[in-house]
């Protein structure tokens, strides 16, 4: 049996961990799926031999992008390029903290024309308020890997982005980096088995599947975040650890029922999205989402 990350308790206990949560706008980056496709496997949920409608899949990105835009979040868009088509999956095109931005340097050869694209989107983005590091040295999956949990950098490792890409990261972005590591092919990328909620609270609310980490980074996991919400089994083979969050709405596919109630328990309004055309490429809500952070100056502003 699975351990859920609330504890059955007391309703003390339940108002204790529901402080409240307030939303921030935000600004995200996002690729239309227009030449979405599997046409190589290069994760485990890619399956050649299932095609892929493609008009769908546009139409569940485009439900996405306005459910962000109807809690008072702000899309940029980056032109899709054909021939490359996991462009959609923005997430990990780079990653953008500290008011400046690193683009990826993929590790698989299909993706690597991505890093390049994402490069030049960065250095055109300037006026949004951060500056462009250029691309990567080491091989990095941005947001894949590189999840900002407040003033930490939880970085992810063992299939993409490499131990070294952690260094360059904390260096060049100025953030204490925490190296996970990942053990499970399913969840090769730390957007995958683990969310990143609520940076408004100290340390930061997460929820994540323990099995998809080693030993070794369960451990880190558990004392770094005694309070995390532990996702089950079931709510991770859907992906429905790959969310988005505004530190109130929770933006995930709606298969992961069990999650939406974890969340819905410990303050957060889950916001349910269908994105299964995107699942058969590896990814969903997160993937296809990158957060771009201007520098620290800006007022924090409330989402509705
Ligand atoms: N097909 C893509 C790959 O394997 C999916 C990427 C999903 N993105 C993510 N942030 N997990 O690289």
């Amino acid at each position: 049996t699975t351990t859920s990350g609330t504890l059955p308790g007391t309703a003390a206990h339940e108002a204790a961990s529901s402080p409240d949560r307030t939303p921030t706008a935000r600004h995200y980056l996002m690729c239309r799926p227009t030449y979405f496709d599997v046409v190589y496997e290069i994760n485990p949920w890619m399956d050649l031999g299932v095609p892929v409608d493609g008009a769908r899949a546009v139409r569940q990105w485009e439900r996405l992008k306005a459910a962000y835009e109807a809690h008072g979040h702000r899309v940029e868009v980056i032109d899709p390029v054909p021939g490359l088509p996991d462009m959609v999956y923005a997430a990990n095109g780079g990653v953008v903290a500290g008011g400046r931005s690193l683009a990826a340097r993929f590790t698989y050869p299909e993706r690597q024309p991505e890093g390049a694209a994402y490069e030049a989107w960065f250095a055109a983005a300037g006026a949004l308020g951060f500056a462009s590091l250029g691309q990567a040295t080491e091989q990095n999956e941005g947001e894949g890997d590189l999840l900002l949990a407040g003033d930490v950098m939880l970085a992810g490792t063992g299939f993409r982005t490499s131990r070294a890409a952690h260094a360059e990261v904390a260096d060049l972005l100025g953030v204490e980096v925490l190296t996970l590591e990942l053990v499970d092919p399913r969840y090769y990328h730390l957007d995958t088995a683990l969310a990143v909620l609520d940076t408004g609270t100290t340390p930061a609310t997460i929820a994540y599947l323990p099995e998809a980490f080693s030993p070794a980074s369960q451990a880190v996991l558990a004392e770094r975040y005694p309070d995390a919400i532990l996702a089950t089994p079931e709510d991770a083979a859907v992906l429905g650890l790959n969310v988005v969050s505004d530190g109130r709405h929770v933006f995930l596919t709606d298969r992961a029922t069990g999650l939406h109630d974890q969340l819905r328990r410990r303050g957060f309004d889950p916001v349910g999205v269908d994105l299964s055309e995107l699942l058969k490429g590896g990814g969903s809500v997160k993937c296809c989402t990158l957060e771009l952070r201007p520098a620290a100056t800006t007022t924090t502003q409330e989402a509705h």
